[in-house]
């Protein structure tokens, strides 16, 4: 993998981030369940670190991260408008499915990058994270298909 391909891989994860980061603020705020909407709070600060770092390490290289204020943003916002008046479940079906997508976004460079050490290293970290994302909103879920009549 060349830088050229690495920086355009890096603003597809950044796309990605910036989305996330807004619908799940919108859906903390609209979570009536309030353990579940205190959980969901807790992420956003991951996701916004996962944006910060992409963008840096994009500028590192010599590249041009996406704009935090563009069209994954507004694409973010739509997607939280519109699933937030599914209630709960429909809420964290959708975060758990785009945390699905960010696990397998992230794995392929994970396995394949071998030139980029730094690059390398801050994909595992934010794998991880979106791991640990998806296992507990998989539990959460659980949780609300269970007690659901
Ligand atoms: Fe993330
Ligand atoms: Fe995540």
């Amino acid at each position: 993998m060349n830088s050229e391909n690495i920086i355009d891989l890096l603003n597809r994860l950044l796309e990605a981030e910036l989305m996330a980061v807004e619908y799940y603020t919108i859906h903390a705020d609209a979570i009536a369940e309030p353990e579940i909407a205190e959980g969901v709070k807790a992420i956003i600060p991951a996701e916004v670190s996962h944006a910060v770092n992409l963008a840096e390490r994009i500028k590192q290289l010599g590249g041009a991260p996406v704009g935090s204020d563009g069209e994954a943003s507004r694409k973010g916002r739509e997607m939280g408008e519109r699933s937030k008046l599914d209630g709960a479940l429909a809420m964290l079906r959708l975060e758990l499915t785009q945390e699905q997508l960010a696990i397998k976004a992230y794995a392929e460079p994970v396995a394949d990058i071998l030139h980029d050490m730094v690059t390398l290293e801050m994909l595992e970290e934010q794998l991880f994270d979106e791991m640990r994302h998806a296992k507990w909103l998989k539990q959460r879920i659980l949780e609300l298909e269970a007690k659901a009549p």
